[in-house]
C-alpha cells in the first residue's frame, strides 16, 4: 500500500456513504490513525444533508483484527489517553448516528472491530466469519461499548460467556444468537449490503432518521418516556415538512 493511502476510506454511492477500513496488511487492525480518520469521517457523514445512510466495510482478509496490538501502552500519560477519549469520543458517535448504517463482515471481526460493528445498526456477514471479544483473555474490558451493545443484542448469559471466554464463534453461530443480522456470500457481500442500505433510503426517506432516534433509544427509556419522545419528534417532523 503507498505510504499516502488513507487507513480509512471514503466513498458515495447516491446517498450511501461508504466507508472502508483500508488497512489490510494488518487485518484493518484498529490504529490510533485508523480512530482519528474514522471520526473525522463519521463526523462528516452525520453532518452531510445529502448523505442519508453508511455502510461500513473492511479491506483484505477480514473486517477488523481488533485494537492494533503493538500500541499498547503507547500513550503519553493517563490523563492524555481520557482527554482523546472525551474529544473524540468514536464509539457514542457511531452510536449516536442519526442515519442508518450497516456493517459488512468477512474473515475477521475481533474485539473492537466487533463491537464497532455491534454499534451499527445492521450486520452482514460472510459464512465463516470468526466473532470474538479476546480482551478479557488479554487482561482487559471490551470498552469500545461491547460490554453494553452486546448484552442488548443477545441474552446476558450469552454475552457473558463470550466476553468471559474470548471463544471466537462463527457468524452462522452469530447469527442464531442474534449478532448476525443476515449471512450473504462473500461475492454478493457489499453490493447487497449497498442495495440493502439504497432500498431503506427509498422507501423511508427522511423519515429514517426520526424512526431511528426512536426506535434505537426506546430500550434505555420507559415505555411512557419514549411515548413522549415520539409525540415531540412527530411535531417535529411535520415542522420541518412544512418548511
Ligand atoms: N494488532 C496488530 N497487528 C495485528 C493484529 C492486531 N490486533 N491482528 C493482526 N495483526 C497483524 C499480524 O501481526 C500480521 O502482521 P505481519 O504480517 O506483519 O506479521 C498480520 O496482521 C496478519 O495477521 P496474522 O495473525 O498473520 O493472520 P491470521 O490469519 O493467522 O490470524 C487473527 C488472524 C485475527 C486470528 C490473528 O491475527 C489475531 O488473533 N489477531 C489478534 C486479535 C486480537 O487479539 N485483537 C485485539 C483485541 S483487544
Amino acid at each position: 500500500m503507498s505510504q499516502y493511502e488513507p487507513v480509512i476510506r471514503f466513498e458515495k454511492d447516491e446517498q450511501i456513504a461508504i466507508i472502508t477500513l483500508n488497512r489490510p496488511d494488518k487485518l484493518n487492525a484498529f490504529s490510533v490513525e485508523m480512530r482519528d480518520q474514522l471520526y473525522e469521517i463519521i463526523c462528516i457523514v452525520r453532518d452531510d444533508p445529502t448523505i442519508h445512510a453508511v455502510v461500513l466495510c473492511g479491506e483484505g482478509r477480514g473486517f477488523c483484527a481488533g485494537a492494533d496490538l503493538t500500541e499498547f501502552g503507547t500513550n503519553p500519560t493517563v490523563i492524555q489517553k481520557r482527554r482523546i477519549r472525551l474529544q473524540r469520543d468514536l464509539w457514542e458517535e457511531i452510536r449516536r448516528l442519526p442515519k442508518p448504517i450497516a456493517v459488512a463482515l468477512h474473515g475477521f471481526a475481533v474485539g473492537s472491530g466487533l463491537e464497532m460493528a455491534m454499534l451499527c445498526d445492521f450486520r452482514f456477514a460472510t459464512p465463516g466469519t470468526q466473532l470474538a471479544l479476546p480482551e478479557a483473555k488479554l487482561g482487559m474490558l471490551p470498552a469500545a461499548g461491547g460490554t453494553q451493545s452486546l448484552p442488548r443484542l443477545v441474552s446476558q448469559g450469552l454475552a457473558l460467556d463470550f466476553a468471559f471466554s474470548g471463544h471466537r464463534i462463527t457468524a452462522e453461530e452469530g447469527y442464531k444468537k442474534k449478532l448476525i443480522s443476515k449471512i450473504v456470500a462473500k461475492e454478493e457481500l457489499l453490493d447487497t449490503v449497498i442495495q440493502y442500505m439504497k432500498t431503506i433510503v427509498s422507501q423511508s426517506g427522511k423519515s429514517a432518521s426520526w424512526i431511528k432516534s426512536l426506535v434505537a433509544n426506546s430500550i434505555d427509556i420507559s415505555l411512557s418516556q419514549g411515548i413522549l419522545k415520539e409525540r415531540v419528534l412527530v411535531e417535529r417532523s411535520w415542522t420541518e415538512r412544512r418548511k
